[in-house]
């Protein structure tokens, strides 16, 4: 997997901060809403089986942040988080924070906690189990040979333009928000995306609205001027619509997909499908420096939170990848991914994977495995 940096070649910042494992690692644990602390605290048994010694040190985020600070992260949180090795979070939001006039907002507190922290790249691969084969919709012949990374960028874009919420126009009530990319934005998050495709199939797959909008155009210029520093790496340009459908139609034909903030949201969870469930897929969001912030790509499932049916298994692979890229100890993420794709293989399954297991059955299974690897 790549080291983050904004240039090609050379060592990086990154490269250097790692320069070998971490001893007595502190993991700023962020468990957050919903089924949030479920997932973590599969994560969180399966980092301290593997890694030992291990400091957690657990903070507030999101809806129950607000409730009992009145602010979606603290400065503590904050702080904490600065000062630690890496932040492993559940998820955040739910129906009793999600009034649409309410001043306050749980997603807030992620968004400026990526923000503060300038995790700009967000990997999500798209974890393709062999015992999971079944559960797609899609045929066998479209699935055969799909092994993709999703490098979405974070911190830009629709989310942190300039917006309004209220404003008084000629029609009446109006709220814009704006789509703003630097070339420097772009081009940092570009180089990410092209080391990346050096170390997997050699190929980038950039994603934009260049046909509509400005920001996209400027996306599209910037990526291909990247490119040119990486010949070995063969670009294509995808229309965001038509990646949509590529997804479906042609999922082993990419290899890196490479797309702004709401364009990689999106498809994110359109590329779960491939796997079989949102709840298998991990994420990392890296920056210039060692720290990650290592989180699901799901959400706070309030349909399903408290139940004891979360699937674990993207909370236990962020923690993969939280020893990868923050604790420099590949073979341990390496441990911890066959394990998962063990217990998988014995046929423990959550209801979201087609069966009845609970969360602590599947998290018990992966620990089981592990066990047996060490
Ligand atoms: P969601 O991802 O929470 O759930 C979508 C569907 O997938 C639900 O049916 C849910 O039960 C299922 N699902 C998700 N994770 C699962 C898991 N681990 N195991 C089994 N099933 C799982 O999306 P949503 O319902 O649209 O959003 C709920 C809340 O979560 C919103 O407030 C949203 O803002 C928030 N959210 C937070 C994050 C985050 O913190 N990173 C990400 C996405 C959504
Ligand atoms: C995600 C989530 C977040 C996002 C929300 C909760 C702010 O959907 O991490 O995918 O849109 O980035
Ligand atoms: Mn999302």
């Amino acid at each position: 997997m790549p080291a983050v940096s904004s240039q090609a070649g050379g060592e990086t910042p990154r490269d250097a901060a790692l320069g070998g494992s971490r001893k007595n690692p502190t993991v700023a644990l962020l468990p957050g809403d919903g089924i949030g602390p479920e997932v973590t605290g599969a994560a969180r048994e399966v980092l301290a089986a593997v890694l030992e010694p291990v400091r957690f040190e657990t903070a507030l985020v999101g809806g129950r942040a607000i409730d009992e600070t009145g602010s979606a992260l603290p400065d503590e949180t904050l702080s904490l988080c600065r000062r630690a090795d890496a932040i492993l979070l559940g998820a955040v939001g739910g129906p009793k924070w999600s009034d649409p006039s309410a001043p306050v907002r749980p997603e807030q507190g992620l968004l400026r906690l990526r923000r503060e922290l300038e995790l700009f790249a967000n990997l999500r691969p798209v974890p393709l189990f062999s015992a999971l084969g079944d559960l797609t919709p899609l045929r066998s012949d479209l699935i055969g040979g799909v092994d993709l990374l999703i490098v979405r960028e974070l911190t830009g874009g629709l989310y942190f333009g300039r917006r309004r919420e209220q404003e008084e126009s000629e029609d009446g009530l109006s709220a814009f928000d704006t789509m703003e990319y630097s070339v420097t934005e772009v081009e940092r998050v570009a180089h990410v995306a092209f080391r990346a495709a050096r170390e997997r199939r050699g190929k980038v797959s950039s994603v934009d609205k260049a046909n509509v909008l400005a920001s996209m155009r400027l996306w599209r210029r910037t990526v291909t001027r990247i490119g040119e520093q990486y010949p070995d790496v063969e670009l294509e340009h995808v229309l965001v619509d038509a990646c949509a459908m590529h997804l479906i139609t042609r999922p082993a034909a990419f290899d890196v997909i490479l797309a702004g903030n709401l364009f990689g949201d999106i498809l994110s969870d359109e590329a779960s499908v491939l796997a079989g469930s949102l709840g298998l897929l991990p994420s990392a969001s890296l920056g210039t420096g060692s720290l990650g912030l290592y989180e699901p790509v799901h959400g706070s499932a309030p349909d399903i939170a408290g139940s004891g049916k979360a699937n674990p298994i993207g909370a236990i692979l962020s923690a993969a990848m939280l020893l990868r890229h923050s604790l420099g100890r590949d073979d341990l993420a390496q441990r911890v991914e066959q394990a998962v794709a063990r217990a998988l293989e014995r046929g423990v399954r959550t209801p979201d994977l087609g069966g009845a297991g609970s969360t602590a059955a599947m998290s018990e299974a992966v620990l089981a495995a592990l066990d047996e690897s060490g």
